[in-house]
């Protein structure tokens, strides 16, 4: 029997979150008893107290995709755990690209390294120049910043449009068009975005393509969140629009997400362009190392074997996303989310300036025992925000909207 989930009641918000009595978590990929999560080495589950209930970092509560787990056990049983190749791993995901986005790879220039995250700050490094602007969006993904920081480039925010009345994020053009004017020359894009849930569409971002045409714009796009993209949406990657900023675009992408293997370590760097794929070829050889046999292993076996099991993922989210909404619109209706626009990734950014708190995330954490993503994580102005994230069971889901809950009794 599963180990259950149990709310704390509002004069107990730190009591332990396991008993042994109530029946297995519902959900299908999310149906991992509380009990195992528990014992997990990631740092999801390790990072707080155990009577802390984690949502924070953009980890999964579910277990690996059968032919992912199967690949990976044959290899550590055999002891193929030496150098790595990238094996079949490019031609794996040009296939994938190619039947579920419709977007055709040069696999003669795919790159692969140990994360987005390291991608983009080689590319910066050997793209642009010290001291260069690298415009960014937010509220959007912590380490962008850092990352642009971290290079030794200069940081130009030029934040999403939020609509007040609809709690809808769009890019900014006019924005985006003054960064671009002021001779900033990096655009550094997440599609779709973390933390709004935005699945950007064709025409938004043709429209800022344009822009990046118009004054000679490199674009960098992490697009590790596209497997994860919410029907009736469609995830239109930047490199397949027709303008000349998205063949020089450089792409990130990885199944560390939507398969839940970001500790294993692979990512893929492409582009179109042979000037941009010049940039890639300076990187130091190390970089082209930084993968290993395991991630490449999980890697292919995920875009090439492991398609149903996201599509089953894709279902499971589409339930807790409705299941989330009508749990914070009942129990804690100071807290602001609109289901309907979280098109894409499992990371729901909740808008609590209805709450009237200091401090949001402080508040869940301390007084309600469950750990979000604190907003200023996605930029200083954001600390009435909290990300939550929504790839766990619905038992997870009704404890932590009921911690929530009595946090701000
Ligand atoms: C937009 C975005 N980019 C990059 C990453 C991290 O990817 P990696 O661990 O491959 O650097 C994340 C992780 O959540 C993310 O949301």
């Amino acid at each position: 029997m599963a180990a259950p989930v149990t709310p704390p009641s509002p004069s107990s918000p730190s009591s332990p979150f396991s008993s042994s009595s109530s029946p297995s978590p519902s959900g299908g990929v999310f149906s991992v008893p509380a009990e195992e999560l528990r014992t997990r080495r990631s740092t999801k589950w390790r990072e707080f107290p155990a009577d802390v209930l984690p949502l924070w970092v953009a980890e999964m509560d579910v277990r690996l995709a059968p032919r992912i787990r199967e690949r990976l056990s044959g290899m550590v049983e055999s002891g193929d755990t030496g150098y790595m190749d990238p094996a079949r791993l490019p031609a794996a995901f040009a296939d994938f690209a190619a039947r579920r986005w419709g977007l055709s790879i040069d696999t003669g220039r795919l790159y692969i390294l140990q994360d987005i995250m390291r991608g983009v700050l080689e590319l910066l490094r050997y793209g642009t120049a010290p001291g260069d602007g690298v415009v960014i969006n937010q509220p959007v993904y912590g380490p962008f910043p850092v990352t642009v920081e971290e290079a030794g480039r200069r940081v130009v925010n030029a934040p999403l449009a939020h609509d007040a009345a609809t709690g809808r994020y769009e890019l900014d053009l006019d924005a985006l068009e003054d960064a671009f004017r002021a001779g900033n020359r990096v655009w550094l894009l997440c599609n779709p975005h973390n933390p709004v849930g935005r699945c950007w569409t064709r025409q938004e971002l043709s429209a800022a393509a344009e822009l990046a045409d118009r004054y000679g714009v490199l674009v960098i796009a992490d697009e590790v969140h596209g497997p994860l993209v919410h029907a009736p949406h469609t995830f239109t990657p930047f490199s397949s629009l027709e303008a000349e900023s998205a063949r020089r675009a450089a792409t990130l992408f990885s199944a560390s997400k939507a398969w839940n293997v970001a500790g294993l370590k692979c990512a893929l760097l492409t582009t179109r362009s042979p000037r941009t794929w010049g940039i890639v070829e300076q990187f130091c050889f190390e970089v082209g190392l930084g993968s290993s046999i395991l991630g490449v292993a999980a890697n292919e076996a995920a875009f090439g074997e492991s398609e149903e099991w996201l599509d089953g993922l894709l279902g499971a989210l589409a339930e807790n996303r409705r299941l989330l909404g009508g749990l914070l619109r009942e129990q804690v209706p100071g807290v602001r989310w609109e289901p309907e626009h979280a098109e894409a990734t499992y990371l729901a950014w909740l808008d609590c300036r209805g709450l009237g708190l200091d401090d949001p995330y402080a508040t869940f954490l301390q007084r309600g025992r469950v750990a979000f993503e604190p907003g200023t994580k996605y930029g200083d102005a954001y600390g009435g925000f909290v990300r939550l994230n929504y790839a766990t069971s619905p038992e997870v889901l009704r404890e932590a909207v009921g911690r929530m809950a009595a946090a701000v009794a």
